[in-house]
């Protein structure tokens, strides 16, 4: 099976087919989406609340991502792998930012760094690209500075504001980048963007006519138990599943309906006398 390349994401926009996306954070979640055809899988700091249960992505550290990204890899064999550079990770200096991004090749083997923001951040993306690794940029409503813009609130709903992510999408895929998330923006404002950029623009509540679409692994499949987004699409409800499964077993254990003789080792017969003649009980 063929690795993708950011080369090959480029060619699908060249194309004009579309290019999928999902995050998923561990060994069989990244297995399941290869099989499924999956073009990128994306590590998401989203799993500072996915899988580690906190209210915001700020809260998820440069080691937790590694080991999620190590995980995801080991379950990955043709999509592209993006690991998302956690807050952190890419606020103090260039120097650190290149150190922590070249962490996540060496140590966790993924394909891409994904960086939020433009304006200061593009220096810090350039020295990352400069570094040699590829760069998928993000805009728009970027989780990790929300209480700067105000919430988790869609961006880009002015004209001038719009002209903003506009001159910002430019700016990056100048500086290299080989892709941009484009999150919560109005659908005009992300096909603008997407018709000015000869890199791929890969949306998350932006609308159908960017190059590609991304969600979240448990939107998508209904393991959030919570508050879902407007622009998620859930394809199953896996976490009402789970939970009659659960209830299955936990029935099961309790009736004494599991486990089976199925389910357990044989003894050969006369290990089992020899046993059963020091005690009597263990017949
Ligand atoms: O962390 C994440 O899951 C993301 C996607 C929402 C694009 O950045």
């Amino acid at each position: 099976m063929m690795k993708l390349t950011p080369a090959d994401l480029t060619a699908l926009k060249q194309q004009h087919q579309k290019i999928t996306m999902i995050t998923a954070y561990d060994a069989p979640s990244a297995r399941l989406a290869d099989a499924a055809g999956i073009d990128a899988i994306l590590v998401g700091d989203s799993a500072a609340m996915t899988i580690f249960g906190h209210e915001q992505t700020t809260s998820i550290t440069m080691e937790e991502m590694l080991m999620l990204a190590r995980a995801a890899r080991r379950g990955t064999s043709r999509a592209l792998l993006v690991a998302d550079m956690p807050f952190g990770s890419v606020q103090v200096s260039d120097a650190d930012t290149v150190a922590n991004a070249i962490r996540f090749v060496k140590d966790a083997g993924v394909d891409a760094v994904k960086i939020e923001g433009a304006g200061p951040m593009v220096r810090r993306i350039g020295a990352v690209i400069d570094a040699g690794i590829p760069v998928v940029g993000h805009i728009g409503l970027t989780p990790q500075s929300a209480s700067q813009l105000g919430g988790y609130k869609a961006q880009g709903k002015t004209a001038a504001a719009a002209e903003r992510l506009l001159d910002d999408a430019g700016t990056l895929e100048r500086a290299g980048c080989v892709a941009i998330v484009l999150e919560a923006m109005p659908a005009p404002v992300a096909a603008a963007i997407t018709r000015s950029l000869r890199i791929p623009t890969i949306g998350i509540g932006a609308g159908a006519e960017c190059d590609g679409q991304v969600l979240v692994w448990h939107d998508v499949l209904g393991l959030t138990g919570g508050h879902v987004p407007k622009f998620v699409k859930q394809y199953a409800e896996l976490g009402t599943e789970i939970v009659k499964a659960i209830e299955r077993y936990v029935a099961d254990v309790q009736s004494g309906r599991f486990p089976e003789a199925r389910h357990t080792y044989a003894m050969p017969d006369e290990e089992r006398e020899l046993f059963a003649r020091r005690d009597p009980s263990r017949k």
